[in-house]
């Protein structure tokens, strides 16, 4: 496995792979991984001859007062594990190296940016895709793989990049969970014992409106009234972020459920903000 740090250099092996006729599948990630990531990696795997994964804790994508200086962080480990998962190129810039003083450019696509996390986070989406578009940029890649656990991330990136024509399919990959449920995240480190053995919860509560929507109840109100009962009883110390049920592409809310509608949520439980989804199914 190729490890690359400047742009430069990944933006002319990816030309030169091209120029071979070799397809290129992109993983952008901020790294410390977990299953969810391989399982990125193992999806561009099959989809291309060559996988290049980005590890970048990308700052402009962080608020003040978040959690940049401490997003955990472990390279050599992520290195190896890019490694045994078949990856070609592994890109790890610095925040130098990605952005000049003189960075002056900005990617935004606002609608889609100003709901959900967008609503406690009002410029994290704009440094999500500014960076990856620099990425999409670097690598050229036919084919980028994101994953369901951040659906809005996914579904913004999918906008932005049928908007400004980029040529790279862009493709979700279903949520990896622990076994008692709870969505891998790099952040569930920050949990304490007993907040993680709380945390399954935000996965029941889904997995319960799931099952009422799927014996028929379409009041969108009603299935979230279901999931915070579910919290006050369960996770008692859990603050609410937000909780919606939203149009999975649009992101647009849903009062009465006519066809797939996405429940999404985030919460504060301690230190950690946890986020979780689920497709709800009508009767
Ligand atoms: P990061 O949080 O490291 O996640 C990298 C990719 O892994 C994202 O596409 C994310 O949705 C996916 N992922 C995380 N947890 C997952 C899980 N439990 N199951 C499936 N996929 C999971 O998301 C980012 O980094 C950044 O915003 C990034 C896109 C790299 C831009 O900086």
């Amino acid at each position: 496995m190729k490890i690359l740090t400047a742009p430069d250099e990944l933006q002319q092996t990816c030309l030169e792979w091209r120029a071979r006729g070799l397809s290129v599948a992109l993983v952008p990630t901020m790294g410390y991984y977990h299953d969810g990531h391989v399982s990125l990696m193992r999806h561009a795997r099959e989809a291309a001859q060559k996988v290049v994964v980005s590890l970048f804790v990308n700052p402009t994508q962080f608020g003040p007062g978040e959690d940049l200086a401490t997003y955990p962080r472990d390279p050599e480990r992520d290195a190896a594990i890019a490694e045994s998962n078949g990856v070609d190129l592994l890109f790890m810039p610095s925040p130098e190296d990605m952005y000049s003083p003189a960075h002056a450019t900005w990617v935004e696509v606002p609608e889609l940016s100003r709901t959900m996390c967008g609503l406690s986070r009002p410029t994290h989406f704009r440094g999500v895709c500014t960076v990856v578009l620099k990425l999409f940029m670097l690598a050229q890649p036919a084919i980028a793989f994101f994953g369901q656990k951040d659906w809005q991330q996914a579904a913004i990136l999918k906008r932005m990049a049928a908007d400004l024509n980029v040529p790279t399919a862009i493709r979700t990959c279903p949520i990896v969970r622990e076994k008692d449920g709870l969505a891998l995240s790099s952040r569930n480190v920050y949990l304490t014992q007993e907040e993680r053995a709380q945390a399954p919860h935000l996965y029941q509560s889904l997995r319960l409106a799931a099952e009422l929507a799927a014996s028929g109840e379409t009041d969108a109100r009603r299935l979230m009234t279901a999931i915070r009962e579910h919290w006050k009883t369960y996770l008692p110390k859990a603050q609410e972020d937000y909780l919606t049920i939203v149009e999975p592409d649009s992101l647009a809310p849903v009062e009465t459920l006519s066809g797939p509608a996405l429940c999404a949520l985030a919460v504060r439980l301690g230190k950690a903000r946890l986020i979780d989804n689920m497709l709800l199914k009508t009767a």
